[in-house]
């Protein structure tokens, strides 16, 4: 049985219970999965196939996944890898598709080439825990792009069908 390890970054929360749920849909199909936060450790683990989960902040992805992309790009390039990508351009159904997200094509101009399974999924409002300038900013994008300016409890955008979906994907393509 290959090893999966999905190696993710998570400023806010919402990419890591991505990763959690598509860790707990593999296990589910028998597949031998490890979580394995970037952040934390920045190494690149031992495995048979590679789940890369990036956030994004502000046009890219998250700075400590776009660092640790460009340490271990070479390496992932003779693997199997497999992509997705969190952001809140996302929560509109337009924005969704793997073709017409900018912020996927961003983030696989990072990866080798041959990815084999890309998604991009919406993620989550979280004003109550952003600091006062990321609020601030996050207030002004919404401003613009037609979306909620306050809330006083996270808003959850993702549609989590989709990533059981993912996940099934990748469980059929390893087995
Ligand atoms: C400071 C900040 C900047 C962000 N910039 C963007 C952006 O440029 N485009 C976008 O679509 N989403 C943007 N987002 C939304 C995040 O991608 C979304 O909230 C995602 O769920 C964050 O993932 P995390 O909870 O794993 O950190 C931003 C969020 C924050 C807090």
């Amino acid at each position: 049985m290959p090893v999966i390890t999905i190696c993710f970054a998570s400023r806010y929360g919402q990419t890591e219970r991505i990763a959690n749920r598509i860790a707990k849909q593999l296990a589910q199909q028998n597949c031998d999965v490890l979580l394995h936060n970037i952040v934390l450790d920045g190494a690149l683990p031992k495995s048979d196939y590679y789940i890369v989960g990036a956030p994004v902040m502000y046009g890219n992805a998250w700075t400590p996944m776009r660092k640790w992309l460009a340490a271990h790009r070479e390496t992932l390039s003779a693997k199997v890898v497999a992509v997705f990508n969190v952001n809140l351009t996302a929560r509109k159904p337009g924005k969704r598709h793997i073709d017409n997200n900018p912020y996927l094509a961003k983030l696989l101009a990072l990866l080798p080439e041959g990815i084999q399974h890309k998604q991009v999924f919406a993620g989550a409002l979280d004003y109550p825990s952003y600091p006062w300038y990321d609020r601030l900013m996050i207030k002004l994008i919404m401003h613009i792009t037609g979306g909620p300016k306050r809330c006083g409890h996270r808003i959850d955008y993702t549609y989590w069908p989709d990533v059981d979906r993912f996940a099934e994907q990748i469980a059929s393509s390893t087995q």
